[in-house]
This record gives C-alpha cells, structure tokens and sequence, in this order.
C-alpha cells in the first residue's frame, strides 16, 4: 500500500494495538500503519533521552512513507517525549495526537471534587506526573495517585496471564487503587486492556477507565473517513511471530508483519 494518506500509530509493542481496534472503528475507511518498537521495550523503565531516540526514529521513518498523521498510542511517549516531538516534527508536516493530553477530559467525567483517580502506568509515566497534570486542569479538586506498575508490560508481551507471579504484581499495585478508595482506575498504560481480565478480580470491572475509545474520538474529529477501503501495515523491530501472538487478543493479524532494523541507541 502506499503510505501518503496513511495514519501512522506508534508503540513500544502490542499495547498500541487497543488503540489501534478503536480507530479502526471509527475510522473503517482509513489506512493505517502500524509501528512496534519491540526491540526496544519496555520503554517504561528507559531515561527520557533513550526513548526520544526510538521516538525520533520512529517518525523519521514515517515521513520517509510520507505519513502526515501520527497517533501516539503509547502514554510514556505521550507523557514523556511528546512536546520535544511536536516541536521537531511539526515543521516538518507532522500532525501528531498525543495520548494523556486527549483523553484527560473524559477520564475525569462525572467525578466530583474529592474524589480519588488512581492511575497504574509505567514507571516513567508514574513518576512524570503527566496524568495528575493534565487531570488537575480539567477539575484540580480530584485526587490523583498515580502507581507504577513495573512488569506489566512484560506480563503482556510475554504471555504471562496464568503465571503466579503475574497475579501477585497485579494484586500488590491494585492494594493501592484500593486502600485510596478509587472511584475510578485509568488504565494509563495501553498495554493494560489486555489485564483487565486480571485486574478485575480486584475491583469492579466499570471502575476501570480504557482511554483507547476517547483517543479514537478525538482523533477522528480531525480526520475524516475517505471512501477508500481501509487497511493496516504493521512493522516491529522484533520477532514477527511473538508479536502476532501476543497481538492475538485485541488483533487477529492475517499478514505478514514486516520486521526492521532501526539505529540503535548508544550514550555517547
Ligand atoms: N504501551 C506503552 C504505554 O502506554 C509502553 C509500555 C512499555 O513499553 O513499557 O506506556
């Protein structure tokens, strides 16, 4: 397919994919390219220096395509990155759709002030403060506890549902959503729609807020459906096969998955 009118979406790895089902959805004529960083996950517990890097080669490669829109469907990159990546790229004819910046409004809908809004995300998400930021300027009277949730993202990669030690992560950072008495839990990694199975064993399955369908939203009152027929490219940075079977919950992937090598990251 050729990639002019194509909307790119980025992520560490299948965490994206939630993302990417409900643009899918709201956008059925679209063409998208997908892009998993798997050689360079989890991004969550790298420096902010490092996952610049990856980010910076992620869209230089898609304006080679000649992509114009980029969905950041990753909320470190979103919390982390995203300013420095709108001033880079945004001369250069980039469009980008952050993530936390979007869906702020919504996942805070229909809570009063006091009430607590805990978020499990990667650690440098956590530890950035992005969602208590951007919550506050929607309504500064909610509480905000933001956990990070190391290992997570491997949980997902790896297939790790049934391990004991999957469930004792999970219970361990949902003791925390619990003892400060969430009336709502983001899942503010987007790899975490694939626990939610897990992570409602815990609490309420209608507590937990997935941003993929406000991101969707957003995004599609910019872009509008073309009457072209719809399709997906994806590319990773690792292990083709893996990625489609860990992709298998939220995309049933019946093509090839183009693997490729990117600059590799050194301090100098
Ligand atoms: N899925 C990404 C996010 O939303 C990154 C997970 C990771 O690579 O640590 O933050």
């Amino acid at each position: 397919m050729t990639y002019s009118d194509t909307i790119g979406v980025m992520d560490s790895g299948v965490g994206g994919l939630t993302i990417l089902k409900e643009l899918v959805q709201v956008l059925p004529s679209s063409k998208f390219i997908y892009f998993g960083d798997t050689a360079n996950l989890p991004y969550g517990c790298r420096s902010k220096e490092e996952i610049l890097f990856f980010n910076k080669n992620i869209l230089n490669f898609f304006l080679t395509l000649g992509v114009k829109d980029v969905v950041i469907a990753c909320n470190t990159t979103s919390a982390l990155t995203y300013e420095d990546l709108e001033k880079e790229f945004s001369p250069k004819g980039l469009r980008i759709f952050p993530l936390i910046q979007s869906i702020a409004h919504d996942a805070a809908e229909g809570l009063k002030s006091g009430d607590c809004i805990c978020v499990l995300s990667t650690a440098a998400t956590a530890k950035s403060g992005k969602y208590a930021s951007e919550i506050k300027k929607v309504n500064p009277d909610l509480k905000v506890v933001e956990i990070p949730c190391p290992g997570f993202t491997e949980i997902v990669e790896n297939r790790l549902y049934g391990a004991k030690e999957s469930y004792i992560a999970i219970e361990d950072r949902m003791k925390i959503a619990l003892e400060n008495k969430a009336k709502r839990i983001i899942l503010g990694c987007t790899h975490y729609p694939y626990l939610l199975d897990l992570l409602s064993e815990f609490a309420p399955r209608e507590i937990f807020f997935n941003p993929s369908k406000s991101l969707a939203k957003s995004v599609s009152k910019v872009i509008k459906n073309t009457n072209d027929k719809g399709d997906v490219d994806f590319y990773i940075t690792k292990d083709p096969d893996e990625f489609k079977n860990s992709a298998k919950m939220f995309f049933e992937i019946n093509k090839e998955v183009k693997c490729i090598k990117m600059p590799e990251f050194s301090r100098v």
